[in-house]
């Protein structure tokens, strides 16, 4: 299909609202905008997301963060193009948006139905239903671990994961090796048998009251620690015992994951310290960041033996970690064949709609729209 399809895209599974629209032909896919409202800041004093607050607020902010959405993708600049993702302001006085005439131009509307917090899913779901019932548009549902998936489909150096692909996907709510088929054909080769990546990261950081969210916080100290020493001195330095810690189930012979007793260690050394000084709490959050880095890449690889994929790829908000890029990227070119590796752009891994545009895209043209009465959230599902 050569044609042009107009993609709407909505995501408030967790504590972003977002709002995005993409224009993509069979080899061109353009982010036109991508809105994100954060609501970090009201859930920081919580240290962690607040569900109740959570949902409140995507009510408060979905309409205006689908006009902007809207009113960017039709009023996008050339400085743009590269990096389209704004926070959200809210419609600027000198706006024209005609809503009716902007939605006319979409093709279909995606919505994360799952699974993410149920009273968060359900505003974005029921503001998708009302445009797609009120417009006469079609919706596509798609689950936030395949928009996670696509945010690597996005292309700026014109590459897309080729299949077989395998996929690991780090989030705060999940932590997963998927073998990719196929467009939608998925094989959950292992999940995280309890915390996932991402949790780990916020839970050790309030641990080390480095504050929230933890994987950006645990990331700054532990950059901070490395500042200015060579390889050979922070080695040395991570085998005092006070700082050694595990990487779980490397050896489980299967491709789950258990963060968990991670956590627990360090909670261990963190007591076994007592009043901790300001450097030490800087090397265990480094010596945290290494273990569980370590831990994702030393399993992906196992994976990545056994099937020998085409394209490996990381996604999810945790991909953000510029540690866990580097050695993703190591990783795939110390193999002893060439796959083509993809991590997404820095503002593509955590939650975004852009994201879930281009999953809508690919289920687009699979046929796989429905009609507004024919959605619902789906809090716990799992990718199918
Ligand atoms: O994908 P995401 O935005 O939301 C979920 O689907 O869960 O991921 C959020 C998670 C949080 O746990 C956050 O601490 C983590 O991604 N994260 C990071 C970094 N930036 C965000 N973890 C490690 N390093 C980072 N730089
Ligand atoms: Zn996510």
């Amino acid at each position: 299909m050569n044609k042009v399809i107009k993609i709407l895209a909505i995501e408030s599974s967790c504590d972003e609202t977002a709002a995005a629209v993409i224009a993509a032909s069979d080899n061109k896919l353009e982010i036109l905008s991508n809105v994100v409202a954060s609501q970090i800041d009201l859930h920081q004093k919580y240290g962690g997301v607040y569900p109740e607050l959570a949902s409140r607020t995507h009510a408060e902010q979905i309409i205006q963060v689908i006009e902007e959405g809207l009113d960017k993708s039709q009023n996008r600049m050339a400085s743009d193009i590269c990096d389209p993702t704004t926070k959200f302001i809210g419609l600027p006085e000198s706006s024209k948006l005609d809503l009716k005439e902007a939605i006319a131009k979409i093709d279909a509307i995606a919505v994360t139905y799952g699974p993410g917090l149920i009273g968060s899913l359900v505003v974005g779901l029921a503001a998708a239903k009302t445009l797609a019932y009120v417009f006469d548009k079609p919706i596509l549902p798609i689950n936030h671990w395949e928009g996670h998936i696509y945010s690597n489909f996005v292309q700026v150096d014109g590459k897309r994961p080729e299949f077989p692909s395998l996929i690991l996907t780090v989030s705060g709510g999940h932590t997963n090796i998927i073998l990719m088929k196929d467009h939608g054909e998925y094989e959950i080769l292992g999940q995280t048998l309890d915390d996932a990546a991402g949790e780990a990261f916020d839970k050790v950081a309030r641990l080390l009251r480095l504050g929230y969210p933890g994987g950006p916080a645990i990331s700054a100290a532990a950059e901070k620690f490395c500042n200015g020493k060579s390889k050979e001195v922070l080695k040395q330095l991570l085998n005092d015992t006070k700082f050694i810690l595990p990487r779980p189930m490397i050896n489980s012979g299967d491709f789950n994951f258990s963060f968990s007793g991670l956590k627990t260690a360090v909670l261990y050394k963190v007591r076994a310290l007592g009043e901790m000084s300001m450097d030490e709490e800087l090397i265990m959050a480094y010596a945290f960041q290494e273990a569980i880095t370590d831990t994702l890449i030393i399993k992906i690889k196992q994976a990545i033996k056994k099937y020998r994929p085409k394209s490996i790829c990381l996604t999810g908000g945790v991909s953000a970690n510029k540690v866990l890029r580097e050695k993703f990227t190591e990783l795939g070119n110390s193999l002893d064949y060439q796959p083509t590796i993809h991590i997404p752009q820095f503002n593509l891994t955590t939650d975004n709609a852009a994201m879930i545009s281009v999953a809508g895209y690919y289920n687009f043209i699979s046929d796989k729209a429905k009609k507004w009465y024919d959605v619902c959230v789906a809090p716990n599902t799992e990718l199918k």
